[in-house]
């Protein structure tokens, strides 16, 4: 358990090294911050679920701990070298080693090999210093390929921040998780805003201050 953990920071250390604009974190996601977010997924997701920029897997562990089935995960990753970590440590699970820029096709390739839509897209992004072009073109295609019931779900460490992401995706609420570092924010997108309205309703997280469902 304590040689994982320190064979995991150091794949992340020397990614982070590398190339920090894209890890854009100090850290792998906190166990608590893995769990609150494997906890919207569920048990059961009613499609695939796809994890953008699962780095060293903290919240692909908590997704399959939380008893998302292995052939619905779908894990995201741009670098090789953490690429290849995940594959290692996951060997159940397909990891994709492409970009998140790909999601559109991606979600193509799924679509033609089984039945099943995309039901939820978990994001570790590091949205704040990615290029803003990259930045719209995967919202964009993470509206057009979530299902109608779908969910985008993103952290980042601007806690008290408000909803950024956008296109068409309809804020559902938030929830800040202190015990990460550094703490972080979690907001959830839905593609339709009944689903948004349900989620606020079930959910109990905090709820947007104003009409900010299509805040861009
Ligand atoms: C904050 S780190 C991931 C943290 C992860 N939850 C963990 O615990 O290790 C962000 C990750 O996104 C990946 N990433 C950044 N840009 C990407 C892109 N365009 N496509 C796919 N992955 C990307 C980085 O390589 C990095 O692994």
């Amino acid at each position: 358990m304590l040689k994982r953990w320190f064979s995991t920071l150091h794949v992340f250390g020397r990614e982070l090294v590398a190339n920090p604009r894209q890890v854009g974190a100090a850290c792998p996601s906190s166990p608590i911050l893995a769990g609150r977010i494997a906890a919207l997924v569920g048990r059961q997701p009613e499609g695939y679920v796809i994890e953008l920029g699962a780095g060293t897997g903290a919240i692909t562990h908590a997704l399959l701990e939380a008893g998302v089935p292995a052939s619905r995960l779908i894990p995201v990753e741009r670098s090789e070298r953490l690429a290849a970590h995940l594959q290692k440590r996951f060997p159940a699970v397909g990891v994709h080693h492409r970009d998140a820029r790909d999601l559109k096709q991606l979600a193509n390739e799924l679509a033609r090999t089984g039945d099943r839509h995309v039901s939820h897209v978990v994001s570790s992004l590091p949205l704040r210093s990615l290029p803003e072009a990259d930045v719209q073109h995967i919202l964009a295609a993470v509206g057009q390929v979530l299902g109608e019931r779908g969910l985008f779900i993103q952290y980042t460490y601007s806690v008290r921040g408000g909803n950024e992401p956008a296109h068409q995706l309809h804020w559902c609420g938030r929830s800040v998780v202190w015990l990460n570092l550094p703490p972080a924010r979690v907001d959830v997108f839905a593609t339709q805003p009944a689903t948004a309205a349900e989620f606020r309703k079930n959910s109990g997280w905090s709820a947007p201050d104003g009409n900010l469902a299509t805040a861009s």
